[in-house]
């Protein structure tokens, strides 16, 4: 039988002698960031993986990630660690759909979150995540934009940008929407001190009543930085533990106890430990066109953002 810390260690000593990088989204667990070689929010994850020069790249997140990697790094194996890990979001929107959206909207330019599948991204015109939404959609020069499919961060966006003209879809984060305003209420009363810190993905009216909506990392910059000793935690939970072991001498709170990734948390040590040791797993293999048409749409995010 193999420790936690053994199995890390192993990790540790395999990546290095493989050329391997890990790549790790903040809402996978504590064990996975220690072996890590950079851990973020969606946008920091793309900027790594446009300029990371290990041969091999392990994404341990959801799918979407693994192809954005792919796509940014079409020279380097990609492998996502758990083959099940999927957002349910990104399966929300198919070419088919957003085509016909299109044809009644011409004219507009289309805005997808990140988290949406490569074949979608083929037909879509700049990629968004939660903390670059607001000035990529400010720089864009095209007044009417169509935004998809998270319609909460499009609301949370349209907010800050009114001189654009906003169209959005029913869409968004199965997870994220679980969180209610009557969560807040009963959050509040229990810790009256607490800031709250919300996703953008949130419900409209649970954003509206927090002190500070952004990306999982920059919620964890907030906390960090602030001089607030108590927080409660509007994303999924990992985040809550990952903030404890950061800031031992703050408090933190899940807004609810139901703010789980069931996709996110997929993906264990084991996984990672599985894939360092055989080299089995599941690599990432795109269709050179659909790599080539979606790059334009990430490209675009970062050039913008
Ligand atoms: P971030 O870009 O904030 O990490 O969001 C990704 C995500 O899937 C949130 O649910
Ligand atoms: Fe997708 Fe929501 Fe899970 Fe993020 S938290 S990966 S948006 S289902």
């Amino acid at each position: 039988m193999l420790t936690t810390r053994q199995m890390q260690d192993e990790i540790l000593r395999l990546k290095k002698e493989k050329d391997i990088c890990i790549l790790a989204h903040a809402y996978q667990s504590q064990n996975i960031l220690e072996v890590a070689d950079f851990v973020g929010d969606s946008y920091g994850l793309s900027l790594q993986a446009a300029k990371t020069e290990h041969k091999t790249v392990l994404m341990c997140g959801v799918r979407f990630m693994a192809e954005t990697v792919k796509i940014l790094s079409p020279e380097k194996k990609v492998f996502l660690s758990n083959p099940q890990a999927g957002c349910p979001m990104a399966s929300q929107m198919d070419v088919e759909m957003i085509s016909a959206v299109k044809a009644q909207n011409p004219g507009y330019t289309v805005a997808a979150y990140i988290n949406t599948t490569s074949e979608l991204k083929t037909i879509c015109d700049v990629c968004v995540t939660s903390s670059s939404a607001v000035k990529i959609i400010k720089n864009i020069e095209n007044k009417n934009i169509l935004f998809i499919p998270d319609c909460n961060l499009g609301e949370w966006v349209a907010k800050q940008v009114p001189e654009k003209n906003i169209k959005l879809l029913q869409g968004g984060c199965p997870t994220h929407v679980r969180m209610s305003v009557k969560d807040v209420e009963k959050a509040r009363a229990l810790h009256p001190d607490a800031k709250l810190l919300v996703h953008p993905e949130c419900l409209p009216a649970v954003s509206a009543m927090a002190d500070y909506i952004g990306s999982t990392t920059g919620i964890m910059d907030y906390a960090r930085k602030s001089d607030a000793k108590e927080f409660i935690i509007g994303t999924e939970n990992s985040i809550v533990e990952h903030l404890q072991f950061e800031c031992p001498d703050k408090k933190f709170y899940p807004l609810s106890k139901d703010c789980v990734c069931h996709n996110m948390k997929l993906t264990t040590l084991a996984d990672v430990y599985h894939f360092v040791t055989t080299g089995h797993g599941e690599e990432i293999i795109l269709e050179q066109e659909i790599m080539d048409k979606a790059r334009k749409c990430i490209d675009t995010m970062l050039e913008l953002g």
